[in-house]
Order: C-alpha cells, then structure tokens, then sequence
C-alpha cells in the first residue's frame, strides 16, 4: 500500500507512528447473532448488518496505511449451522461481492480468498475466481476473505500436497522446514498477520490461521461485529502500537 499518500492523514486521525501500523491485521467478525438477538431479529440480519462494518474496516485499513485484511467470513465448522442461516450468508456473500466489487476497483484494492472454496457453492467460486482474476494487480492494499476456512485444514491440506511430492521422490522429508510448510499454506505470498482482533469478547481462536499467528498481538473487544466502526479499529490500532513485541528476545 502506498505509504507516503495516507501517512499524514494517519497522523492527524489516529496518532499512530507509521513504523508501529500492523502490516497485517486480521479480524475474528464475531457477534452477528448477539447483535440480531439483542435486536429480536433473525440471526441472517446481523450478518445483513455485519457487511456495513466491513466496508468501514476496509476504509479504515486503506486510511491507516494497513496493507493486509483478512476476515473470517466462515469457518470449516461454520457448515454445521441450520440450513437456512447458511444460506443467508451464501446470499449475503454474492450480494456483497456484487455491491463492493466497484470500490475494490475504485480504490485498486485486491481480493483474495483463503479456505476450501470448493466446499462454497460453485455460482459464488465462479465471482470469487473472477473478482480476484480482474483486481489481481492492484497495489493499494489486499483484502483477503476466510471462507469456508479453518486453520488445522490449512495444514492438513498443505501436508497432504508435501506428502504428496515426498511420495513422488520430489521432495526429501528431512528439507522440510518452517518455510517449506508456510509456503503451502493458502496464501504464502501474505505475511503473518501481526495484529490479531476478536470482536464481541470471546477470548478465543477457533481455529483461525493457527499457523499464521504465532507472534501477532491479540486485541479482543466487547464490541459486537455489526456495531464496530473506523473508531473502534483505530483503537486497536493504538493499542497495537503501544504493545512490544519481543519476538522470543529480552528486552
Ligand atoms: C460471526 O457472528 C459470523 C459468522 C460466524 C459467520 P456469529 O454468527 O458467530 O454471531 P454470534 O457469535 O452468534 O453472536
Ligand atoms: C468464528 O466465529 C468464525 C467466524 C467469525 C467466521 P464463531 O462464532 O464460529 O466461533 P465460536 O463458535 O464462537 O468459537
Ligand atoms: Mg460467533
């Protein structure tokens, strides 16, 4: 992403060092359904209400100068929700590539996806594969969406393909390394995500790019999904640069 250009910017809104913006930010959207319950609403309509805040997150990441988003849209574990809110999220999905594909453009923003899309329905991989062909270029920034995505399956996966060369005489067991299995991961071109953010307060992982996190600072707040704005993540912006990452070092 282009630094210089919202450098200044930065600085007025959130007083934020450029040095000390995660590169990576990845964020757990969680409490659609609170936020539908508190509501009396059916749960499909916090995640109606959950999409506005991607698009403030989105803004919020191309203003502070953070090259990388990832979501977590939905989990492998995701799947064994009723039918219907399934669907209403696979609705959701194709409404919501359909609305925000121009601002991806726009703002030459690239897509990508994480997880086991041939488990989506394939109308909806047909777009994903489109939208991330047509924006592939773009350099102001990747936003990366985790569907059907789970951390141990990315790792099963990326073995499965190292067993697989081993199998075949490609590959010598003992080359394996950490670079090695990082870069059969889904995305091995994104780096590790250095700031880590839950929403809705639970103090939990649930099997999010375990392999990816192993050093990204965690920020969990109380705000559900649907109400987090430009404001709530700049605040984990600065919590973020405040916190010191030792990387296993001393002081
Ligand atoms: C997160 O919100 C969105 C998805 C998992 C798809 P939830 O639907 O998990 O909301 P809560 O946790 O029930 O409030
Ligand atoms: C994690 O939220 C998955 C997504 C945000 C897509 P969940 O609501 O599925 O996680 P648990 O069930 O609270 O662990
Ligand atoms: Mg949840």
């Amino acid at each position: 992403m282009n630094i210089h250009w919202f450098g200044r910017r930065l600085r007025q809104q959130i007083m934020v060092e450029p040095a000390k913006v995660p590169r990576h930010v990845a964020v757990i959207m969680d409490g659609n359904g609170r936020w539908a319950r508190n509501r009396g609403l059916p749960r499909v309509k916090g995640h109606e209400a959950g999409a506005e805040s991607v698009r403030a997150v989105v803004q919020a990441c191309r203003e502070a100068g953070v090259e990388y988003l990832t979501l977590y849209a939905f989990s492998v574990e995701n799947w064994i929700r009723p039918r219907d809110e399934i669907r209403g999220l696979m609705t959701l999905l194709r409404l919501f590539l359909n609305k925000h594909e121009d601002e991806l453009h726009k703002n030459k923003i690239r897509l990508r996806v994480v997880g086991r899309l041939g488990d989506l329905p394939t109308g909806i991989q047909k777009e994903l594969k489109r939208v991330i062909k047509e924006t592939s270029d773009y350099g102001n920034g990747t936003v990366t969406l985790a569907l059907s995505y789970g951390g141990r399956s990315e790792i099963v996966d990326a073995v499965r393909i190292l067993a697989d060369k081993a199998r075949k005489g490609e590959l010598n067991p003992e080359d394996i390394d950490e670079e090695m299995i990082s870069s059969h991961l889904y995305a091995p071109d994104i780096p590790d995500p250095d700031l880590m953010i839950r929403t809705s307060g639970e103090m939990r992982i649930s099997n999010f790019l375990l392999w990816q996190i192993s050093y990204a600072e965690i920020y969990v707040t109380d705000v559900l999904w649907p109400d987090f704005r430009e404001e709530d993540f700049n605040n984990a912006l600065k919590e973020f640069a405040r916190r010191h990452r030792r990387f296993g070092n001393v002081e």
